[in-house]
């Protein structure tokens, strides 16, 4: 048989494609969340009770569960079909083993456990993998990579919801907090930090937005819930630079601008989820929480469901 080039050519381009937007987790290289909480007890104690953790058990009980599988003709939800990718966390046979565990959020981690609490090879652990708290753009990624379910078929044949009213520092601080560096108790992050996640989180979610929008092949729920986020997105830029008037976020709302939110139209789209995406890295390295108290106003109180034993 005679290889078809183009055909070859064409998966090559599928595979590299930057539209393909869900952060895969290395399956070969998990060693499940049991290692994590030998040495992290409370941390592993608040992920118990996340809806992160939950899922693993009661997901494939639910009956809004069933009913979106049976669209898609899922027989198992547990063992086969596109839910595997989001809602837990599957080994290299194939077997799901953990709802969204630590290594969905910080990276299947082998080749880092050893080394990401070891001085000076930090560097080394982050280049093997690991989503460091500290790189605040890899954090958001992953996400806003499950959160905006950028998955058509999903939501316009199994009725899956077209993705969360995820902001980060609300989603971060309430049920998924676990931050017990004072001690025992479950702290808040510093005013600093948040600043930080509220301005990365923002841009993310204009930069996934759109490339939900990118993905979009054909009219219907997808695609309008896809373009109303990225409208919401840039709105919420818009209300950043009000306050706080700086070049990087002037580009960022630029770039979104100089694109139309149509079907067919990936190309340019691609172009301004890349200019984001570089964007959002810059800003993630360079910008500083404590030069950002512009945007007090603007963060969420209110957070996403309840911290596991959160600090008075
Ligand atoms: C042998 C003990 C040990 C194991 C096993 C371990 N860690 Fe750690 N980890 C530490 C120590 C010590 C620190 C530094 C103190 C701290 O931040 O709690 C740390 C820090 C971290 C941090 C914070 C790093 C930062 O930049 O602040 C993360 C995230 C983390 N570990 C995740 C994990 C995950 C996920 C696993 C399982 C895949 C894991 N750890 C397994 C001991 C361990
Ligand atoms: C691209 C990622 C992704 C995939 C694939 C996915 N889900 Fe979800 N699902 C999510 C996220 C994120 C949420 C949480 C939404 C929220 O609470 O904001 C969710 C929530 C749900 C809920 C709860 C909705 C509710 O209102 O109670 C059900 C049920 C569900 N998913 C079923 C499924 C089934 C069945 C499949 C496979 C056919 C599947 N999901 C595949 C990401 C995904
Ligand atoms: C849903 C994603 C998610 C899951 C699941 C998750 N983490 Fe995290 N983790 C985060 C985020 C986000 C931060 C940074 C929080 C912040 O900025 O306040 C973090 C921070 C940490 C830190 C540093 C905390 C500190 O005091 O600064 C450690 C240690 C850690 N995680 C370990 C774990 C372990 C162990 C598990 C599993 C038992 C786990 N994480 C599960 C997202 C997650
Ligand atoms: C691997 C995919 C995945 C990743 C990565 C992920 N999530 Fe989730 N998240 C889910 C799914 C799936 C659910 C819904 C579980 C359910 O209801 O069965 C969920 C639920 C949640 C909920 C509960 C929402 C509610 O309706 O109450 C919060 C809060 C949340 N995620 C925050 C985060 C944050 C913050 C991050 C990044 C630090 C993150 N998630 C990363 C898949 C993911």
């Amino acid at each position: 048989m005679k290889l078809n080039i183009s055909l070859l050519a064409g998966l090559i381009a599928l595979l590299a494609s930057p539209t393909l937007t869900l952060a895969a987790l290395d399956s070969t290289k998990l060693v499940g969340p049991e290692k994590c909480a030998d040495c992290h007890k409370s941390e592993a104690a608040a992920w118990q009770e996340m809806k992160h953790f939950k899922t693993f058990d009661d997901l494939h009980r639910r009956p809004s569960a069933k009913e979106i599988a049976a669209k898609l003709e899922i027989v198992n939800i547990k063992t086969e079909g596109s839910c595997m990718q989001c809602h837990y966390t599957v080994n290299d046979t194939g077997r799901a083993v953990a709802g969204v565990s630590c290594e969905s959020c910080h990276g299947a981690a082998a080749d880092w456990i050893g080394k990401h609490n070891e001085k000076g090879q930090r560097d080394q652990a982050v280049a093997n993998g690991f989503i460091s708290p500290s790189n605040i753009y890899q954090l958001a990624t992953n996400c806003f990579s499950c959160h905006t379910v950028p998955n058509e078929k999903l939501v316009n044949v199994g009725g899956h919801q077209a993705g969360s009213a995820i902001e980060l520092v609300s989603w971060v601080q309430g049920e998924v907090r676990h931050h017990f560096k004072a001690g025992t108790a479950n702290t808040d992050a510093t005013p600093e930090r948040k600043r930080m996640l509220y301005l990365v989180g923002r841009v993310v979610d204009l930069e996934y937005s759109l490339r939900g929008v990118a993905n979009a092949t054909e009219k219907a729920s997808y695609a309008v819930s896809m373009a109303r986020r990225a409208k919401a997105a840039r709105a919420e830029i818009q209300k950043i630079i009000d306050v706080l008037p700086r070049e990087e976020l002037k580009a960022v709302a630029a770039a979104s601008d100089g694109v139309a939110l149509k079907l067919n139209n990936k190309e340019p789209i691609m172009a301004a989820v890349q200019a984001i995406s570089d964007l959002g890295r810059k800003i993630s390295d360079t910008y500083k929480g404590e030069e950002l108290a512009a945007l007090d106003a603007l963060i969420p109180t209110v957070v996403q469901g309840t911290p596991y034993n959160a600090a008075p």
